[in-house]
Parts: C-alpha cells; sequence; structure tokens
C-alpha cells in the first residue's frame, strides 16, 4: 500500500486513519512476539506500543519520505522506531515517581496493568528495539542508518527528552519564562518531532536545506503540539483524551504563564510558522499540511477558540 494511495482514500482527513493501520501493523511485527519469553517483559512492551496511539510521529517521517519521493519501506521502519521512543517515554512519564498516572491512550498506564519494575524495564526494552531497527533499516546503507541512529539517540540524551523530562519534573531549575519553558517543551517533546521528519527527509536524499526546513517544521509542531497538549490538560476530560488530567496544575507551562487564550495564540504562531516551512521548496502534492489541520482537529480547544475542531483521539 503506497502512502499516496493511502492517504487519498475516502475519509482519510477524518483520522489518516489507514496511514494509522500501516504503522501499528508495522509495529507489531518489528517487536519481540507477545508469546516469547520473558512473557511478562514483551507483553508489558505489546501493552504500551500497540494502545491506540495517534502515531503522529511515524506519520512525519512517512509523510516526509512522501513529500520528498523517498522511500516507503525504510520510512516506515525509522518512524517506528522513533514511536518506540515516544512510548518507553510515555512510560516512564506515567510512574508514579514522575507525573504518577493510571490511564495511556484509554488504557491502565503500563506500570498499573504490569508493575513498575515490569514498567520500567519494558521501556529500556523499547528503547533498545528501537536503536536495534534504526540502524538495520532495510536497503539502506549502514553509513546513512549510522547518521540516523545517531540523531535518535542525540534526541533522546540529557540535551533531549530525558533532559526536557529532568527539568520538567524539576520546574525549579528553571526560568518561568516563555523562552526558558518553549526550550523545555522542545526539548522534552519537539526533538522527537525533529528526528522524525530528518528521518524521512535524510532517508529520501533530501536537500540539506529541505531538511533543515523539516527540522525547524517538526520544532514548530512539537512546540505547537506540547502547548496544546498543556491546554488540554486543563479543559479536557479522561474519556476525550484517554488519559490522566489536571495532572499539570502546579508546574509553571505557557498555560499558567499565559492563560489558555495566551497559550492557544502561541499555538497559533508555531502552527503558522510551521506551514511556512512547507512553502519552499514547492513540493506539489505533500500531506504535511494537511496533517497540520488534522493535528488541530484531533486536538480540539475549548470551544469558541479560533482553533476548535471536530474531534479528539485518544490522548
Ligand atoms: C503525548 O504524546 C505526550 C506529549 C508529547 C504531549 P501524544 O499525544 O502524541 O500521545 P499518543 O502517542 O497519541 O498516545
Ligand atoms: C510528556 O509531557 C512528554 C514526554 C516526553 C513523555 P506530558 O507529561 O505533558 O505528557 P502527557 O500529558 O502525560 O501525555
Ligand atoms: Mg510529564
Ligand atoms: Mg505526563
Ligand atoms: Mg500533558
Amino acid at each position: 500500500m503506497s502512502i499516496a494511495s493511502t492517504a487519498r482514500q475516502p475519509g482519510i482527513t477524518a483520522g489518516f486513519a489507514p496511514l494509522r493501520a500501516l504503522i501499528a501493523a508495522r509495529l507489531q511485527v518489528l517487536l519481540p512476539g507477545e508469546e516469547e519469553a520473558p512473557r511478562r517483559l514483551h507483553g508489558a512492551m505489546h501493552h504500551a506500543l500497540i494502545g491506540p496511539g495517534k502515531r503522529l510521529r511515524p506519520m512525519l517521517t512517512l509523510l516526509a519520505a512522501h513529500r520528498c519521493g523517498g522511500d516507503e519501506a525504510a520510512a516506515l521502519d525509522a518512524g517506528c522506531a522513533v514511536e518506540m521512543v515516544h512510548t518507553a517515554s510515555l512510560v516512564l512519564d506515567d510512574l508514579p515517581c514522575m507525573d504518577n498516572a493510571t490511564l495511556r491512550r484509554g488504557r491502565p498506564a503500563t506500570h498499573r496493568a504490569f508493575g513498575e519494575d515490569t514498567a520500567i524495564l519494558s521501556a529500556i526494552g523499547l528503547l533498545n528495539q528501537a536503536y536495534g531497527v534504526m540502524a538495520t533499516l532495510p536497503d539502506v546503507p549502514e553509513a546513512l542508518c549510522l547518521r540516523l541512529v545517531r540523531l535518535l539517540v542525540q534526541a533522546v540524551g540529557s540535551r533531549g527528552l530525558v533532559g526536557g523530562q529532568e527539568c520538567d519534573l524539576h520546574p525549579d531549575t528553571v526560568e518561568a519564562d516563555a523562552a526558558a519553558l518553549e526550550m523545555l517543551h522542545h526539548q522534552k517533546t519537539g526533538v522527537l518531532f525533529a528526528v522524525a521528519l530528518e528521518a524521512g527527509s535524510l532517508l529520501s536524499n533530501a536537500p540539506e536545506e529541505e531538511v533543515a526546513a523539516l527540522r525547524r517544521f517538526g520544532r514548530h509542531l512539537g512546540l505547537a503540539f506540547q502547548t496544546l497538549d498543556d491546554v488540554l490538560d486543563a479543559t479536557a476530560t479522561v474519556e476525550a483524551v484517554g488519559k490522566d488530567v489536571r495532572q499539570d496544575g502546579g508546574k509553571p507551562n505557557l498555560v499558567s504563564l499565559f492563560g489558555l487564550e495566551g497559550a492557544q495564540l502561541r499555538v497559533q504562531e508555531h502552527l503558522r510558522l510551521a506551514r511556512r516551512e512547507l512553502v519552499w521548496p514547492h513540493r506539489p502534492g505533500c500531506m504535511l499540511e494537511a496533517l497540520l489541520d488534522e493535528i488541530v482537529l484531533a486536538l480540539p480547544l475549548p470551544a469558541g477558540s479560533a482553533l476548535s475542531g471536530q474531534g479528539q483521539q485518544p490522548g
């Protein structure tokens, strides 16, 4: 199934559902089987990864490859590697010693279903599986696989996601101003968006200027997305987002700094800046813009907002 034919099916704007299904099916294949020993550990990895996530990061990799004329099979696996990293970060983020959440993707958080010990090990298992997948992309030269593994490792590390999560958990170490908070958002969320896009474009031999533009697109999208997530924490129901809400009350973020309307304006601004990065080079049929619209629809803001959409996906 090609990306273009998948995405042109009727109703695709109501959820990119076939693309999600393609990604979910490949994730199943790339993970050790649930029945393989140790079964509890592999069960936890499946529980975390195979739940109904939005699959935004692998979609970004696939749509970047589609935009730049790259190979779908390699981009699918690269996107799945990023999704495994993202899922590992969610398992850890939900632990009692971190956000202490109970629900994820509409199901019990991994530590609630399998215990904290197995949850932690399942996150490590997912991270390592991700690096292994990125190192062995089908029909991709080893040097390019190595470049992508290095990018992923940097994105996860203490200057990226792990560093962002550390600051998020210890806000007293961070200035509560917009620049510092957006840097934190970029680290904990934006870097994975950026690496997802970078992987898709590098696998397509896109010119370096375009790779850089897509990285900037990812940065703005990540900032918009995390800010929307913080807005939803303050406004959405558990049923609508499929995870715990009202978790961020004591934390400095753009909602506590600017209020709901101010945060919405930041979202709008970052989405505008993201869209701008797609203008050059002109790529007819690029579907990243449609995905931007989809994200806005999938994560509606409070009624009356200029950005509010029609439906919600599980968080
Ligand atoms: C949740 O990410 C964590 C944030 C960065 C806000 P998603 O909203 O993409 O979660 P899933 O993958 O759809 O569950
Ligand atoms: C988490 O941000 C970002 C990660 C790196 C996991 P949040 O803590 O706001 O994510 P949710 O709301 O639990 O999904
Ligand atoms: Mg958190
Ligand atoms: Mg959380
Ligand atoms: Mg949140």
